[in-house]
């Protein structure tokens, strides 16, 4: 028992040691001065106040609480403290889409600007939004999905507004739904879940993560099948439908105007002087 004492007291000891370091030394010493890799940095923060200055500003106001459009008497909303509604997918899908900043009229949705702000200034003026206006929420990453399951799920919640294949225009009420098998998954979840102005939300109990890949893969599937739309009338967008039908009859009655014109239906049978002189 005697011999026992010692070794008792050295291993208190030795862990009364190793505690001593552990509380003396800073928690995750190198990480404390390390920054998150994803924050932005503060030279991107200000790019991306610029971006918002520039593109969103002059409607939704330096401060975020909206204000009114010049020229239409109407408010644009909000975008600052509503955090229910506007959110980080939120920014993020109308400015993917080039529905903000508007292409002409914002209240018309029809209206997109597809080139104005590229993928970079995208992320950077999201980030600045999400910090200067505390905007909460994330950029889904749907799970990849397969095709044959996206069109039912398809099919019972989306095709009744943006048409069986996604070519869009179709949405009763005269009301206009846009094209969606032109984009990749990351917008569709976006849209599923946020439910951008007139477009209702999905949660996950109504349309599971899986399933969001499933319509976003059955989309892309859409979009391959599908080859030249000029001669796919169908899935085209009612009014680019009667402006293709109206253009076909001016040709078929400019060429019906030109057949009349012709002193004969059939060319000279005898060929010309220039073939015969040759030969
Ligand atoms: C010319 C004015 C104008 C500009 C510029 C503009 N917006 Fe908008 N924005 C509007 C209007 C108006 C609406 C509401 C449209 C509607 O309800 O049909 C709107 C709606 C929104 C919404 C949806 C808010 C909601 O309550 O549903 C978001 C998000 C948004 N804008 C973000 C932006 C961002 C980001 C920019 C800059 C890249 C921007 N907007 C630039 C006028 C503008
Ligand atoms: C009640 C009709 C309705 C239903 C149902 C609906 N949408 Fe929409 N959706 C809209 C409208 C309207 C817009 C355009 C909103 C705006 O920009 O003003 C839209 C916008 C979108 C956009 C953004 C495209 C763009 O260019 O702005 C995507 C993506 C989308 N919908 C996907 C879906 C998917 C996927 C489903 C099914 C899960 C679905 N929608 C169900 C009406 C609907």
């Amino acid at each position: 028992m005697g011999a026992a004492r010692p070794l008792l007291g050295w291993g208190l000891l030795a862990v009364a040691v190793v505690l001593a370091i552990a509380a003396l030394r800073p928690a995750h010493p190198a990480r404390a001065q390390q920054r998150d890799p994803d924050a932005p940095t503060a030279a991107e923060l200000t790019e991306g106040a610029e971006l918002y200055a520039v593109f969103c500003a002059s409607c939704h106001g330096s401060d975020g609480l909206g204000g009114v459009v010049e020229g239409t008497g109407r408010r644009a909303p909000a975008l600052a403290e509503r955090p229910d509604e506007v959110t980080v997918p939120y920014v993020d899908l109308v400015v993917r889409v080039g529905r903000m900043p508007p292409a002409g009229d914002p209240f018309d949705n029809r209206a997109r600007n597809r080139d104005v702000i590229d993928e970079r200034e995208r992320e950077l003026l999201v980030a600045y939004l999400t910090r200067e206006f505390d905007l909460e929420g994330e950029i889904p990453n749907p799970p990849e999905g397969e095709a044959r399951r996206g069109l039912e799920v398809y099919d019972t919640n989306c095709a009744q507004c943006h048409g069986s294949t996604g070519a869009g225009g179709v949405a009763g009420r005269g009301a206009y739904t846009p094209q969606i098998n032109q984009y990749p998954p990351v917008t569709i979840a976006e849209a599923i879940r946020v439910g951008p102005f007139q477009m209702p939300q999905f949660d996950r109990t109504t349309i599971s993560d899986q399933e969001v890949g499933d319509i976003a893969a059955f989309l892309d599937h859409v979009q391959e099948e599908s080859g030249t739309p000029l001669f796919r009338l169908t899935e085209l967008n009612p009014v680019y439908a009667s402006a293709y039908v109206f253009v076909l009859a001016l040709v078929i009655l400019a060429s019906v105007v030109w057949i009349a014109g012709r002193p004969a239906w059939f060319p000279d049978p005898q060929p010309p002087q220039a073939e015969e002189d040759a030969s």
